[in-house]
């Protein structure tokens, strides 16, 4: 039996909207699905195009916030509640 994480549960801060990442996405590939663009390049988590300002974070990273997040590499896991200044 695979063991999957729970969604991410992002809100966006600035727009007020919420959305769900599911475990087989990134926050950029959710972001995008649901009509917000992202520039975006490399998708890789090297060029930093995507990175977004955390404003805070719920999970198991002891991660200090705000701080810059490269939304490309940003999946659940290690996360379950994400403030994105977006
Ligand atoms: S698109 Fe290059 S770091 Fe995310």
């Amino acid at each position: 039996m695979t063991h999957q994480p729970p969604p991410l549960v992002v809100d966006l801060h600035r727009s007020g909207r919420t959305l769900i990442v599911p475990p087989a996405l990134t926050v950029l590939e959710a972001l995008e699905n649901e009509g917000v663009t992202i520039d975006s390049m490399c998708r890789a988590g090297l060029c930093g195009t995507c990175e977004t300002i955390a404003l805070s974070g719920t999970g198991t990273r002891p991660d200090c916030y705000p701080h810059p997040l490269r939304l490309c590499t940003t999946a659940p896991g290690t996360l379950t509640h994400l403030v994105l200044d977006l």
